[in-house]
């Protein structure tokens, strides 16, 4: 392997510490314990391990959270119902509807319930909004967590050439901004690949930077890989296999043995970005408890 390991999970934990040293000093000082309000409905098996992820990294922050869980067959007005609530408790300074939602629910009516100032998902028209024009807001959390990585890894961006598979509102696209704005971290030359890009290998080719978002397996392998290139992987995919004890393993959408013998960075999975996404959703709960 000639790759260096872009390791999550430690970049993670020095963040954390920093950001529970924050949050005593906000108790001590102003009384303020953060609070995440969380919404999970229906019992999706990775949207469950996501959400108790996030509620243990928020008591080991030192900060509460309040767990709304609905059955499958909660209507969507119960649902925006369940939002409604979290925007007026005021112990809940932060707002997570897990996704995605059951079939039938519509994902926008409900992500346009959450009072912008708790959004510390950065899912709303005016978080993303800002986002876009460049005001303040609260960067979403896996974009944002990718970011830091790169920044705290040494890795430059400015004038380099970011290639991003994948157009999602979570991933694709918000990376895709941060990636091109004049900031730290930014400055890129970025090109955006979807399922309707023709000869996808020739664009991953001449990327400096490959942020691989797609949701599925195996779609980048060593020879559409650039030599040196760092390589982002955002898939976290459920293979099922016998021989674990949960019945199936972790893969990202990379090819890491392959990308690994290509790549000067990489990110694993499990362990790579997905340890940042939760960081930074500590970080805007923070910064929501403080304003
Ligand atoms: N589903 C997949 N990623 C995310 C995320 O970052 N936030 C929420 N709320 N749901 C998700």
């Amino acid at each position: 392997m000639g790759a260096t390991i872009l390791d999550g999970k430690k970049l993670a934990a020095e963040m954390r510490a920093d950001i529970a040293a924050q949050v005593a000093k906000l108790k001590a000082e102003r009384g303020i314990t953060p609070g995440l309000g969380v919404i999970l409905v229906g019992m999706n098996p990775a949207s469950i391990s996501y959400v108790t992820a996030k509620e243990k990294a928020c008591a080991d922050a030192g900060m509460l959270s309040r767990d709304i869980r609905l059955p499958e067959s909660a209507t969507q007005g119960e649902v925006i119902a369940a939002v409604s609530d979290l925007n007026g408790d005021p112990a809940v300074h932060g707002i997570l509807v897990q996704l995605p939602l059951p079939k039938g629910i519509d994902e926008s009516a409900v992500i346009n319930a959450i009072a912008p100032e708790k959004d510390v998902d950065g899912f709303t028209p005016v978080n993303v909004g800002r986002m876009m024009i460049g005001e303040r807001c609260y960067l979403p959390c896996t974009p944002h967590g990718i970011i830091q990585m790169l920044v705290r890894a040494g890795v430059v961006t400015s004038g380099k050439h970011a290639v991003v598979i994948g157009r999602s509102n979570i991933v694709g696209k918000p990376v895709a901004h941060l990636l091109m704005r004049k900031a730290e971290g930014g400055n890129a030359t970025v090109t955006v690949c979807h399922t309707g890009t023709r000869d996808l290998a020739a664009f991953t080719r001449q990327a400096d930077i490959l942020i691989v978002a797609a949701g599925h397996p195996q779609t980048v392998t060593g020879e559409m890989v650039k030599p040196g290139a760092t390589v982002i992987d955002v898939g976290v995919n459920r293979i099922p296999d016998p021989s674990r004890p949960k019945g199936y393993r972790l893969a990202g959408d990379v090819d890491f043995d392959s990308v690994s013998q290509v790549a000067s960075l990489i990110t694993p999975v499990p362990g790579g970005v997905g340890p940042m996404t939760i960081t930074m959703l500590l970080y805007n709960t923070l910064a929501a408890a403080r304003a």
